[in-house]
């Protein structure tokens, strides 16, 4: 069977989209998916995720160790088949780099998963307290579970 594959964008790759790719790897255990993530801008490039996420991700058992990068238009709208933004923001940048307007199909917004919260997308932490980071853990964790459900579907 192929392997779909997802990929998690957040603006820095450094607090969400990696907290998203830590959460959705272990739920995929075993299972024909592949997960990563990716930031639409290049600040944090080769960083491993915000210290204050690896922390508190930690202590829910999922273990950050990707290295930041930045979301190549290039090649990542051919190479995955799902596009996971996390705010609006980054569903614009998104967008605005799908020049010809190719790949719309693939794109989708993190919160559209929950199942469980009522959110409107998955705010960013970085400039907040720690709250903010739990914060952004109990949604990736609710719609990581959704996505993989909506996956599941779609393969069978
Ligand atoms: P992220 O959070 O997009 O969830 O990785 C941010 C990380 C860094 C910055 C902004 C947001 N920054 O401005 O450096």
């Amino acid at each position: 069977m192929k392997t779909t594959k997802v990929l998690f964008v957040c603006l820095g790759n450094i607090c969400r989209s990696p907290a998203a790719e830590g959460v959705m790897k272990k739920l995929i255990e075993g299972l024909p998916f592949e997960v990563a993530s990716a930031g639409t801008a290049g600040y944090h490039v080769g960083d491993l995720p915000d210290s204050r996420m690896r922390v508190l991700a930690g202590k829910r058992g999922y273990h950050l160790v990707s290295r930041a990068r930045q979301f190549d238009p290039a090649q990542d709208f051919e190479k995955y088949d799902l596009i996971v933004a996390m705010d609006g923001s980054n569903l614009h940048d998104l967008k605005t780099m799908d020049r010809r307007h190719q790949y719309g199909h693939k794109l989708s917004l993190m919160t559209d998963y929950c199942r469980v919260r009522n959110e409107k997308e998955v705010p960013d932490p970085y400039y907040g307290g720690p709250e903010g980071f739990d914060r952004v853990l109990d949604i990736l964790e609710d719609a990581c579970a959704g996505l993989l459900h909506e996956l599941q579907n779609a393969k069978s």
